[in-house]
């Protein structure tokens, strides 16, 4: 049983447990088996420039041996390559198409299958392990990071971001408020692990990493129009194309006229917020 908690502020009736069971649950249903095409119109408009930011945060620079957790199709990946060179980089994610993805676009890159919560290195090898993303995916947000740390030689950097999804500054903000103006009883994802102010802190602490520096970094998209932003939730990744996936053909027809009233014909221009914590071991 982990000892960490999901709670949310002002979420009564709900236990640490209760919580934590209810997110890992509708999380079950949630996969990263998509093309990596599906996932870049999707989070890897975000995803690629927030990985500048994240390696300027962490330091990554030439000379160290990098770990990407939860790499996805690659964009920090291809940011940590850019910095040190593909032979000093490993990446690891659970997602067979994530995966041959990555080893497809990084030749030279040590690509492996796997769990944060199980990572296949021995202790202390690595100068940084980073996980942009991922530690509200993970089934266990405090044994990944302190397998994160198990895995960072004493001196190096672990770090993680996390969108703002609590305090309603993440990319699907617009969308999971449509959602639930259309039915209250949705779960949005801003009950999952370190997704609310602190709680990031909260679990390197739990995972016996100390008390990290916070920051927050933030990705700028523009959209053309509304059709361009609509169309990247009709791909199926992760649980805001889960939800929309799991809707009858009327109620994504609601979904998509409930967006478009909030955001109109478009341009859209959408400021995504992340939560970062880094630990100088
Ligand atoms: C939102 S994506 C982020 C991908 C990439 N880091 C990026 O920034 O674009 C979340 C990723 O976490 C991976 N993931 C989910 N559970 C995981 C776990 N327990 N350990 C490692 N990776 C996990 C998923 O397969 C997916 O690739």
């Amino acid at each position: 049983m982990p000892t960490h908690d999901f709670e949310r502020a002002g979420t009564p009736g709900r236990t640490p447990a209760s919580q934590a069971a209810a997110a890992a649950g509708r999380l079950a249903g949630v996969s990263f088996d998509v093309s990596a095409d599906a996932y870049g119109r999707f989070m890897g408009q975000y995803s690629e420039p927030l990985a500048v930011q994240f390696a300027d945060l962490a330091g990554v620079r030439s000379g160290q041996r990098v770990l990407d957790v939860g790499c996805g199709p690659g964009a920090l990946t291809a940011e940590l390559v850019r910095r040190t060179g593909a032979g000093a980089v490993s990446a690891v994610d659970p997602s067979a198409s994530f995966a041959a993805a990555v080893r497809e676009r990084l030749p030279g890159v040590d690509v492996r299958r796997s769990s944060v919560e199980q990572l296949p290195f021995p202790e202390g090898v690595f100068s940084a392990a980073l996980a942009q993303l991922v530690v509200h995916f993970m089934a266990d947000p405090v044994l990944g990071l302190r397998e994160m740390g198990r895995v960072t030689r004493p001196g190096g950097v672990v770090s993680a971001c996390v969108w703002d999804h609590a305090g309603g500054r993440g990319p699907l903000t617009a969308f999971w408020r449509a959602v639930q103006d259309l039915d209250a009883a949705a779960d949005d994802e801003s009950d999952l692990a370190g997704v609310r102010e602190g709680h990031l802190a909260q679990l390197f602490a739990q995972a016996g990493l100390g008390e990290p520096e916070v920051a927050t970094l933030t990705a700028r998209v523009r959209y053309a129009s509304f059709e361009h932003w609509w169309e990247p939730f009709t791909l199926g990744v992760g649980p805001a194309g889960s939800y929309v996936a799991s809707l009858t053909a009327d109620r994504r027809a609601a979904l998509r006229e409930r967006c478009w009233q909030l955001l109109g014909a478009g341009p859209i221009d959408i400021s995504a917020i992340a939560w970062a914590a880094t630990i100088r071991a």
